[in-house]
């Protein structure tokens, strides 16, 4: 079984005794960065993607990370070996950046040592009715931060935002929210991006959302299987006439939505297990996955 543990300052150990300082800025401030993947068949998915998303969203908060590529790598491969994966399991991985440990003082300074800190833990198993049937969405009141004062495309450590609009999601008895932006558009899931089928046509929002990898290795699946994807601004008065739905993610990969809340309390139910473009996604999805599998087993880290 899959041992979660954890890395900080070259250390690995079990996960439940990794500490990090108090006056690390990712703790005080949530002045940091990161990247979840997993592995299938022991095979990093979009590793290289992930690690180019990881550098623009430090890019995008002028973080100088310290450490190199290859120090990166390393670390992460060591952490994923040190969970103990055997054949035919895979793991969760989550490695961060945080700006580092310095002054209790809301200005970095220049001279802070970025810190990485790894989480290596078996692949979520998500209940398996989320796939059977789907989830239900709500749109909370609360809105998703203008894109004007905190980029969409910054995978940052502090997510209040999400976690206040899934509470609120929660309290209306949905498995997650779907955020609006302040012009009433929508946006994004708390950690998933989301797609529906109007008039016929797939789209997903353009803009104010996280540009999620699952997301753009499906939009150009689709266009290759000469399926029309619409990237365009999607406004909530638009919701009631969305006849299928799903959420993407590096974890919950393609998850249909049977139910969805709008902000009136009124509720739009889909097909359970989702629709015909939906299935037809997730197929095309999974079958992606196993030509990878099969295409890349002399990348496998175990
Ligand atoms: N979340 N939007 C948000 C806000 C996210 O946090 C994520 C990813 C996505 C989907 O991106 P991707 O397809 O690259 O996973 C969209 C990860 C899985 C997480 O925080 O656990």
């Amino acid at each position: 079984m899959v041992k979660a543990v954890g890395y900080i300052d070259g250390q690995i150990s079990d996960l439940a005794d990794v500490r990090i300082p108090v006056a690390d800025r990712g703790f005080l401030y949530g002045d940091s960065v990161y990247e979840v993947f997993r592995t299938y068949s022991g095979i990093p998915f979009l590793f290289d993607e992930h690690y180019q998303r990881l550098l623009n969203s430090a890019r995008l908060i002028e973080m100088d990370i310290k450490q190199s590529k290859q120090e990166i790598i390393s670390a992460v491969k060591r952490t994923v070996r040190a969970s103990l994966p055997v054949t035919g399991e895979d793991v969760y991985t989550r490695y961060q950046i945080t700006r580092g440990e310095g002054p209790i003082d809301l200005n970095p300074g220049l001279s802070l040592q970025t810190r990485l800190v790894i989480i290596v833990k078996a692949a979520p198993q998500w209940n398996q009715e989320f796939y059977d049937k789907g989830l239900t969405l709500a749109v909370p009141k609360l809105r998703r931060n203008s894109v004007n004062s905190l980029n969409p495309n910054i995978k940052g450590g502090n997510y209040l935002n999400n976690i206040m609009a899934l509470g609120e999601a929660k309290k209306l008895g949905a498995d997650d929210c779907l955020m609006l932006d302040e012009k009433g558009q929508v946006a994004e899931c708390s950690n998933s991006n989301v797609w529906f089928v109007v008039g016929g046509k797939l789209v997903t929002p353009a803009g104010g959302n996280l540009d999620g990898l699952t997301r753009r290795s499906l939009i150009s699946l689709l266009t290759d299987a000469n399926i029309e994807v619409v990237q365009r601004p999607i406004h909530n008065e638009e919701l009631t006439e969305v006849t299928e739905c799903f959420v993407t993610s590096a974890t919950r990969e393609l998850m249909p939505v049977h139910a969805l809340y709008l902000v009136d309390g009124s509720r739009i139910d889909f097909q359970a297990g989702g629709g015909q473009q939906t299935r037809q996604a997730m197929n095309i999805y999974k079958q992606m996955l196993k030509d990878f599998v099969k295409e890349n087993k002399e990348n496998a880290w175990f």
